[in-house]
């Protein structure tokens, strides 16, 4: 639904925790739907922050010997420091231990403490110290021990988030009557079949309210945690902090509460759904404000198959790839690889095999070779849009459509589809280049041909930078500035561009990038060419290299960095041979390219595909080899 507004926002994060691509990955898909909607016209807010209250802060700044209000002053620098070089575009960042935040807590408390919403009663039960929180006996019983075991003090309780040991503590505490609103949760669950995405995320939550809700603990003793903020009603207590945090959404919106809430997406990770929805709806009906209308809940980056975390250890900086891909380029990554809703692994080959085939390939290739062209035959001055031919339309209706479904994808979160919806219309622009081959209307003299199909590739590439330019913007930036744009223009028309403008290819954005070497050994001696050792002529000749060309390619359904290809060298039927090469080229982009394949390798199975022969690449899988100029498929290399 369009309303004009959109009110997106991340989670706040752990002041303490260092941020790493996690955090990274929520950022950047909120600041590219915020960025979008910006684009589009509409009137966008775009919160993120930082979450400071709680004991780890307070232990972690009493062992810096610092105050707690100090150490939070200092870390959330880090969270500003990284968005800024990630080039987020925040309207408003928000602490919770700001008053305006504070403020609005304490008046949500009043007014249920008024209605009569929150009771106070002794608690007791096992708890966690580094968790913040009580788990019940069966969470924290022992692998092997009995209940009997542990209520006799026989063994020990366990935390299941972090493995230390659980205290048993009696306290009186100040509860949310949470209970009380479980039916009204479900009726608005299952009225409102937005409000939580993916859908399968709602069913989970459907399920997990089948269970009988409890109510909510909502305060802390000071004495035990003196960090924290005041309950308007029992000021020896602090509130709870997810209380605390989830009221974010609106404190930051201050008397302009009317005008934005609710909000229009909250992007959470998986792992804090469960408050985003049941504690965080319940607390909103209590007050009388509206669950907010969607909270998407991604998935998770991994590290060898365990979850990125500051506890896990595996933590992947987001800083040294800024450094050697760009900014632009790590944002694209985040949102390409994997769907959003999904997990995905991280690895730094898939990184630099995204950023060569998508970014340096097809987008850098489609936008080199159209300006450099026109800068050749046009002297650099954009030619005017001369007749369009049936070809021409077909492929201005491509872009058409591939930038409708990006916009309703990018509406929806769908990031991952967007943007393989658009880099097929610049995959076609490559393609439109290749059979349109203005080299061979240039050699014609065919001045008005050449003109219009390299303003269509030119338009392509406007409409292509313009688009992504929410995913990227100061590649984008650059790249319309080679065109003599300096905003995007999202017009599909492909006679936008003005004709005798002047246009310039310069460096390319993209350049290729090779693999990072292994660390080499100290040299110490003189160094060498290796010896190569000569071979017979024979001994070649046993080699029976062939040219082949590529009739179809497709990922290796069971390993990521193998394609499928099938290989027409000449025979009855085209041969099938499997390559490590997923990490550098798309399936789509091999195909009718020719290669050059060692036809007479024993076949061999790779995870569970005969592979019958193999594709020559110099140096490693990144550069294939093929001829300088077209041979019929199965000639001879020699
Ligand atoms: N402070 C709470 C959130 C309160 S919101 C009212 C919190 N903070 S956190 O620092 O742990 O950040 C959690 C969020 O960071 C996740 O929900 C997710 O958005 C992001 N991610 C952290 N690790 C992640 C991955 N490994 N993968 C993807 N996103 C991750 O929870």
């Amino acid at each position: 639904m369009t309303t004009g507004r959109f009110y997106i926002t991340t989670p706040i994060y752990y002041v303490n925790d260092v941020p790493h691509i996690g955090h990274a990955y929520t950022t950047v898909a909120a600041d590219v739907a915020a960025r979008w909607r910006r684009m589009s016209g509409e009137r966008v807010r775009f919160l993120t922050g930082t979450d400071e209250h709680g004991q780890k802060v307070l232990r972690a700044a009493e062992k810096r010997g610092v105050s707690p209000q100090a150490h939070v002053d200092e870390l959330q620098l880090n969270f500003k420091r990284l968005w800024e070089r990630l080039d987020i575009q925040y309207d408003d960042f928000i602490r919770t231990t700001e008053p305006r935040h504070a403020a609005v807590v304490r008046e949500l408390l009043q007014k249920l403490w008024d209605q009569g919403e929150i009771y106070a009663a002794d608690y007791s039960g096992w708890y966690s110290v580094s968790a913040e929180r009580f788990w019940s006996e069966e969470e924290v019983l022992p692998a092997g021990a009995t209940l009997e075991d542990l209520r006799a003090g026989k063994v020990k309780g366990v935390c299941p988030d972090s493995g230390r040991e659980v205290e048993w503590i009696t306290e009186r505490n100040y509860f949310f009557k949470m209970s009380a609103y479980q039916e009204r949760l479900i009726a608005w669950i299952e009225g409102h079949p937005d409000c939580i995405r993916p859908h399968l995320r709602r069913n989970e939550v459907l399920g997990f309210l089948k269970k009988p809700l409890g109510d909510l603990c909502i305060s802390r003793p000071k004495a035990r945690l003196p960090w924290g903020i005041p309950l308007p009603f029992a000021e020896d207590y602090v509130t709870y902090v997810w209380f605390d945090a989830l009221t974010n959404y609106v404190s930051s919106l201050g008397d302009e509460r009317d005008a934005w809430w609710p909000a229009d997406f909250h992007v959470v990770g998986k792992d804090i759904l469960t408050f985003h929805t049941v504690y965080w709806f319940s607390m909103l009906l209590a007050v009388g404000l509206e669950p907010p209308r969607s909270v998407f809940a991604h998935g998770w980056w991994t590290n060898r198959k365990a979850k990125i975390s500051k506890s896990a250890g595996n933590a992947v900086d987001p800083n040294p790839l800024i450094d050697r891909y760009g900014a632009d380029a790590l944002r694209y990554f985040l949102l390409k690889e994997i769907p959003f809703g999904g997990d995905g692994d991280f690895s730094h080959e898939a990184l630099l095999g995204r950023y060569n085939a998508d970014l340096a390939n097809d987008l850098g290739n489609l936008a080199h070779r159209a300006l450099s062209m026109t800068e050749k035959w046009f002297a650099g001055v954009l030619p005017a849009a001369g007749e369009a031919l049936p070809q021409d339309l077909v492929f201005q209706q491509l872009g058409v459509d591939a930038c409708a479904k990006f916009d309703a994808q990018i509406r929806e979160l769908g990031f991952r589809d967007a943007l393989e919806d658009l880099f097929q219309f610049i995959r076609a622009g490559n393609k439109y280049i290749d059979t349109e081959a203005p080299w061979a209307l240039a050699k014609r003299g065919d001045t008005a041909r050449l003109g219009q199909v390299l303003r269509c590739a030119l338009e392509c590439v406007r409409i292509a930078a313009s688009h992504l330019s929410c995913v990227c913007p100061s590649k984008s930036a650059a790249l319309l500035a080679k065109l003599g744009l300096d905003a995007p223009n999202l017009s599909l028309s492909f006679t936008t561009l003005a004709a005798g403008s002047r246009v310039a290819a310069g460096d390319p954005l993209f350049p290729r990038l090779e693999a990072e070497a292994p660390p080499q050994e100290p040299v110490v001696s003189e160094p060498v060419t290796p010896e190569i050792p000569s071979i017979e002529y024979d001994d070649f000749a046993k080699v029976a290299l062939r040219t082949g060309l590529v009739v179809s390619a497709e990922k290796h359904p069971k390993a990521d960095k193998l394609l499928v290809l099938k290989v027409d060298v000449g025979e009855a039927a085209p041969r099938q041979i499997c390559a490590g090469i997923a990490p550098y080229y798309t399936p789509e982009e091999l195909v009718g390219k020719t290669v050059i394949v060692v036809a007479n390798l024993k076949p061999r199975m790779l995870r569970g595909l005969e592979s019958n022969g193999m594709i020559l690449a110099a140096g490693d899988a990144a550069s294939l080899l093929s001829p300088l100029r077209e041979v019929a498929p199965g000639t001879q290399v020699r």
